[in-house]
């Protein structure tokens, strides 16, 4: 079928044809947002799940119902080197300058909100660099040197200028997981001292499973805070229509044994759903799709997704990472425990300790509350015993 009309659009971030699975969240957060510009801030959502299960598409599905409720979404990807406190200040700069027209940019809550994020900057600034600031700060507002203090003045200003508005701030705030524990602490401090105040205020996140291993203190405050939502694959209902509904549009139809060789192949993973599609479209005649059409198409979507989807990840690897995770593979279906991967691997726990803390760094593995390991990417462990060769490139630690 012709490939420039098809529908599906495998990529990170890109918005589904048609979105399935998530009606519930999204008709919450749209109620959550209304009643945030009422001034009645909720518990902060983050949305936690393995790689392309529609965390991404999600969040931008927030942002455009806070937009729609009357508040300003400010959308960040966390970077352990980027997001420092100053960008955190400049995003509040710039939600606050669209709370309101110009020429209410130097009265009231707004104009003193503006300042303070002057001295959140001015007392964070990396040594040696001249901002631009283009207020004064406020002297002894977000000005202690304490991150944590400085956040809940920048958060409890912001939220009083959003109010005085009759607005909101939504911070939705995608891959989490990276997210310098410093700023993640004040953050979560700003975020509590709004609700507490009724400050329209808040927070939308998405991030890998890792996000719940993060450091002690952290972990508490964040459990206590957030609102943590599971999403994962798509049932078989929700990724039988993920899958017909586009062709379908276009006068498509997918016979019955097609669906279900695609569902068994994508485990109904979104990313995997919309590679499928895409993949079988461009390879069937129409205007009825059949199994044979699916295994016509399988070479190619199988070699798209080892070389573009798992390859890339494996390429950012040491070999002594990719060994680890082989051993986890080889050991069958998941969770592991660490133990049984050190043995398996021949080494000491203590030694294969390091290697699991990179791949948990990296975001190629997560530990469950019990400690148990298991991947982040879906289906990696079939793809590793699939026997792939493995990227030689080797990008050894140096010591
Ligand atoms: N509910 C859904 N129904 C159908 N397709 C979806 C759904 N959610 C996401 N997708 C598709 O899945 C793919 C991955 O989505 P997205 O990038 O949002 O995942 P992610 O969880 O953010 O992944 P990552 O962890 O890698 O950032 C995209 O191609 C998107 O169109
Ligand atoms: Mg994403």
């Amino acid at each position: 079928m012709n490939p420039a009309e098809n529908p599906y659009n495998p990529g990170a971030g890109t918005p589904p044809p048609e979105l399935t699975g998530r009606d519930g969240l999204i008709e919450g957060f749209g109620s959550t947002a209304k009643r945030l510009v009422r001034g009645m801030p909720g518990q902060s959502t983050v949305l936690v799940g393995l790689r392309g299960v529609g965390k991404t598409v999600l969040l931008n599905v927030f942002e455009t119902q806070a937009a729609a409720a009357g508040a300003i979404a400010e959308h960040l990807e966390a970077d352990q080197d980027t997001l420092t406190p100053d960008v955190l200040a400049r995003r509040m700069r710039s939600a606050l300058y669209k709370l309101a027209p110009q020429d209410s940019w130097g009265r009231g809550a707004l104009a003193i909100a503006l300042r303070v994020v002057a001295s959140v900057r001015v007392t964070f600034a990396p040594r040696g660099v001249t901002l631009g600031l283009d207020v004064e700060p406020l002297s002894g507002t977000g000005d202690s040197g304490d991150l944590r203090e400085d956040f809940v003045d920048l958060f409890v200003a912001v939220g009083e200028a959003a109010r005085e508005h009759g607005r909101g701030v939504v911070l939705a705030i995608d891959e989490l997981q990276n997210l310098p524990d410093d700023v993640f602490r004040a953050l979560i401090m700003g975020l509590h001292r709004c609700s507490q105040l009724k400050l329209p205020v808040m927070a939308v996140g998405a991030g890998l499973p890792t996000i719940k291993g993060k450091a002690g203190d952290v972990k508490t405050y964040a459990e206590r805070l957030f609102q943590f939502v599971e999403i994962g694959s798509l049932d078989t209902s929700d990724a039988t229509r993920a899958l017909v509904v586009p062709a379908e549009q276009s006068g498509i139809r997918f016979d019955g044994m097609a669906v279900d060789e695609i569902l068994a192949r994508s485990q109904g993973y979104p990313y995997f759903l919309q590679e499928w599609g895409f993949g079988v479209w461009n390879t069937a005649a129409g205007p009825i799709i059949s199994r044979e059409d699916v295994m016509r198409a399988d070479r190619n979507v199988q070699t798209k997704l080892d070389e573009s989807f798992f390859g890339v990840r494996m390429g950012r690897l040491t070999a002594q990472e990719r060994q680890y995770l082989r051993a986890m593979a080889d050991l069958g279906p998941g969770p592991y425990r660490s133990s049984d991967v050190a043995s398996a691997l021949g080494m000491t726990l203590q030694r294969a300790a390091p290697i699991r803390g990179r791949l948990m760094g990296k975001g190629m593995i997560w530990s469950s509350d019990y400690g148990e390991t298991a991947f982040s990417v879906p289906l990696f462990a079939e793809y590793l015993r699939r026997d792939v060769v493995v990227p030689t490139r080797s990008i050894e630690p140096r010591r």
